[in-house]
């Protein structure tokens, strides 16, 4: 059993030695990276002495910069048009403002952020029409795309890499990223880092970095993910972003893919500034991993080894300040809420809106160029654009929700422990389910390492999401795995009884005294060998303290436990390994299928929700394989139902939820539904039985506690023995038919009563009279009613050695042991 644990053990520790870290480059790759610093400082020459219009295809005008020199058949001739669109698009937000501020003729707005703070407050209160726009977009934007009509006349370049990059050294011809859908979801993360921008003339523009996912019929998983590195003109809201490799210099080209002159300059004098440093800072590091801008590093050898060409993307984003004009946010109140968000004081200001930008998207080599559904094409209803919260904003809305989810663990965790008293005995404890509570602590194992991994990579939510992985873990590791070692260990005997056949229900721990033939046969007809051993009545004082009883009892169990078992911590050792093991497969897998097709991935997350929501099953199936109730309280089993319910049902059916899940909400209520199902089998096996629905012969026997009494097992002597009065009601009951002009004698219901040992009062029974047969019986019991019939029933219950009590009596009696408080039998469970 040990061995698994240490192959895992030395699994981990090999990936943790073997795992690469920086070091210092080895020669060749410091030449390498010599190389690759001249040529960087070629290109960055090259965009210093350039001049707008200097890349201009259609008049065959290049650049001597990789990726934009001449002969090497990128689609640059559609450069010009893509540019239109994107004026185009620009013309449609912004009117006839845009133009202006693309020719930079509007005037600087430069307020907040702290670049000269005073006179932009100035500015912006003197220019109030000013179209608001968010000055830091670190945030994510999520939507549509779709093929523009420009990709239709772009015929694929054919492209010798051999030429363009001669020391890229591909191993193939395939293009990674090469988007042939006509349409598909894409995410972009944009990252405005501090300290990087620039005035110029009043302008303001800043360095940006963005991770776009996209995502076409084709792609793996989520979608392609393409690191891109541009530029944020400030003054209205646009944005260039562009991939760089080492076949495409696209970062220092990036001031030609702008879209007029002003532009042009303020990238350029940006890029100078940032690029030369940049390139210091590479020459200065001993690491050959800081390779900033490329988005490749040779450092790591396997990359060199198979590295493929990717299809290079240039984006432009155009923030749309819609939503701000339709809620009447003006520019300077757009800086406050800014301001707010950024560095919360507690001031009134208005909820922030989302951010919202189209986009445009060119890829020269591979040739195509996707656009973000929204209006003009499409209306505003079924797509606008790409939509999503400021980081502030999503961090906010992850706080809570973690929050949320520590206060629903914290409950669990209650109810948990409320169940686990009420379960203090063998006896209670045989009744519960292991794999209901194993699939319980398997959903709280996944959501500690969700928490924990989105925890390690969100630093600004860190502390609110390991919180809540804490007690995630005292749920899992805590709590849940001291109830399940409870149940292992209870639950020992049966499982090895498992192997024998079929009838041995009776799994309780039983003295060592007793006869294997007889706890195997149930249900027994109580024999009169029975009669002779209980007959010696041997009654245990009612104020027996609890904590001797029970000593006993583990007493018994432990007997048992070493009469069959080896080694019980070696049996818990086994469980301890097996639920992690199982649990870490299922992480492992569940990781593994984010990189599957979304309908298989939508479909392993449905069968892994609903198997998880599935808990109460096992529960009810043992209820019906043991014959037991009352196995878990009814707190318990509402509160975990609706706390395990509540953020499944939140991200399958809340649009923008947390984790941009899209809804689905016909499965949201068939989840529920499904629960709510088992819960009310639950409810009905409490309340009918727990085989209720049941045919006979499909469940081992069990022992009834509730059996019909005829006046015939009277003769035959099954009927419980001691009653003392025969029944004075007989003749009120004879009296009452005789009234009802004299009714045959097989309506009459007779009643005896008898002591209950435990609470020494009254037990009064109605007998199914003598000479009804079987068919009559069936009359009879249809004449009683459902009602009277079964839940009369349940009023009293008849042991095997025929002692008869108060159901609710004889229950509290078995939480604490299984045995027949008159005469010391073994009792089966309920
Ligand atoms: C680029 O920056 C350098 C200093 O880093 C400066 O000397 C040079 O004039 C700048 N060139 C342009 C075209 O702005
Ligand atoms: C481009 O730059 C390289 C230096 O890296 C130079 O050798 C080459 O002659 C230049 N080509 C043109 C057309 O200017
Ligand atoms: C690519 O160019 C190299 C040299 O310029 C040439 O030898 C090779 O045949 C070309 N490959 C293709 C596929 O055209
Ligand atoms: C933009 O906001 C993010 C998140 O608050 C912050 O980390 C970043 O420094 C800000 N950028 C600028 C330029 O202020
Ligand atoms: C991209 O895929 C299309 C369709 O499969 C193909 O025609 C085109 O040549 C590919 N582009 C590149 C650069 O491989």
């Amino acid at each position: 059993m040990d061995s698994p644990r240490i192959l895992l053990l030395i699994f981990l520790l090999l990936l943790l030695f073997l795992s690469p870290d920086n070091q210092q480059p080895s020669p060749s790759q410091r030449v390498e990276l010599d190389n690759l610093i001249a040529e960087e400082r070629n290109a960055l020459g090259v965009l210093r002495s350039s001049r707008y219009g200097d890349l201009d295809a259609n008049r065959g005008i290049w650049l001597n910069i990789t990726g934009f020199r001449g002969g090497n058949a990128l689609a640059w001739g559609v450069l010009p048009k893509v540019k239109d669109r994107v004026r185009e698009q620009l013309k449609y937000l912004l009117g006839e403002e845009g133009q202006r501020k693309l020719d930079g003729l509007d005037g600087p707005v430069t307020a907040g952020a702290g670049v000269d703070g005073g006179k932009a407050w100035d500015r912006s209160q003197a220019k109030e029409e000013q179209t608001p726009f968010y000055q830091n977009v670190t945030g994510m934007v999520y939507g549509k795309w779709t093929r523009s009509r420009l990709s239709q006349d772009l015929r694929p370049p054919h492209i010798n890499l051999t030429t363009l990059a001669p020391w890229a050294g591909f191993v193939t011809r395939e293009y990674d990223r090469n988007v042939t859908g006509s349409s598909g979801k894409l995410q972009l993360r944009l990252d405005e880092k501090t300290g990087v921008g620039l005035v110029v003339g009043g302008d303001l523009v800043r360095e940006i970095a963005g991770t776009m996912t996209l995502q076409d019929e084709s792609s793996p998983g989520d979608g392609w993910e393409i690191g891109l590195h541009g530029v944020h003109f400030q003054s209205f809201g646009g944005i260039i972003l562009t991939t760089t490799s080492e076949k495409f210099a696209g970062l220092f080209a990036l001031p030609h893919l702008s879209l007029s002159p002003h532009t042009y300059s303020l990238a350029k004098d940006l890029l100078n500034k940032t690029l030369s440093s940049a390139i210091l800072k590479q020459e200065s590091s001993i690491s050959a991993s800081l390779m900033y801008p490329r988005s490749y590093s040779p450092s790591h050898p396997s990359d060199i080894l198979f590295s493929t060409p990717r299809c290079e993307y240039i984006v432009y984003l155009q923030q749309d300040p819609m939503e701000f004009r339709v809620r009447g946010v003006s520019s300077a109140t757009l800086n406050l809420i800014e301001d707010e968000l950024r560095f919360p004081t507690g001031a009134p200001v208005p909820g922030a809106p989302d951010m919202v930008m189209s986009m445009t998207l060119f890829s020269p080599d591979c040739g195509f160029v996707l656009e973000s559904m929204g209006p003009p094409e499409f209306t505003p209803q079924s797509a606008g654009h790409l939509k999503g919260p400021k980081i502030e904003s999503f961090l906010w809305l992850a706080r809570r929700f973690s929050s949320f989810f520590a206060i629903i663990c914290s409950l669990q965790i209650l109810l948990l422990i409320r169940q686990m008293n009420e379960a203090a005995t063998p006896s209670t404890v045989s009744r519960v389910s292991f794999y209901t509570i194993a699939i319980m602590a398997m959903g709280d194992g996944f959501v500690l390492m969700g928490f924990l991994t989105v925890g390690i990579y969100i630093d600004a939510a860190f502390l609110s999401l390991f919180s809540t992985a804490f007690i995630a873990f005292l749920s899992v590791c805590v709590f849940g795995m001291r109830f399940l070692i409870a149940i292992w260990r209870v639950q020992a005997p049966e499982r090895r009884e498992r192997g024998r056949p079929a009838g041995s229900v009776n799994n309780a721990p039983s003295p060592a005294g007793q006869t294997p033939s007889r706890t195997e046969s149930l249900p027994p007809p109580v024999t009169a060998s029975a009669v002779n051993r209980a007959s010696p009545v041997i009654i245990l004082p009612p104020d027996q303290d609890l904590a001797a009883a029970e000593a006993e009892e583990n007493a018994t169990d432990q007997n048992t436990n070493q009469r069959t078992t080896t080694d019980p911590s070696n049996a818990i050792g086994a469980l301890y390994t097996r639920f992690y093991i199982i649990l870490l497969g299922l992480i492992f897998l569940s990781l593994y299928a984010t990189s599957w097709p979304e309908t298989l991935r939508s479909i392993y997350a449905n069968v892994l929700v609903f198997t998880y929501l599935s808990f109460w099953t096992p529960q009810i199936y043992r209820n019906v394989m043991r014959n037991c109730r009352k196995a878990l309280r009814w707190d318990f089993v509402i509160g975990q139902s609706i706390l395990r319910l509540t953020p499944i049902v939140y991200v399958y059916s809340v649009p923008d939820n947390i984790m941009y899940i899209e809804t689905d909400g016909r499965m949201a209520i068939a989840l529920t539904a499904w629960v709510w199902v088992q819960i009310w089998i639950l409810v009905s096996q409490e309340v009918l039985g727990p085989r209720f629905a049941v045919p006979n012969g499909w469940a081992p026997p069990a022992y009834d506690y509730h059996p019909v009494l005829r006046e015939d097992d009277l003769e035959s002597g099954a009927m419980p023995i001691g009653f003392t009065q025969v029944a004075e009601e007989e003749d009120v009951g004879k009296s009452n038919s005789s009234m009802a002009a004299g009714e045959a004698s097989p309506r009459v219901k007779r009643r005896r009563s008898w002591d209950c040992a435990i609470c020494m009062q009254d037990i009064v029974v109605h007998i199914v009279p003598s000479g009804s047969s079987s068919g009559n019986e069936a009359a009879g019991s249809a004449s009683v009613g459902l009602g009277s019939g079964i839940l009369g029933r349940r009023g009293y219950m008849v042991t095997p050695c025929r002692h008869i009590f108060h159901s609710q009596c004889l229950e509290g009696w078995m939480r604490v042991r299984l045995q027949c408080p008159i005469c010391r039998e073994t009792l089966p469970p309920v």
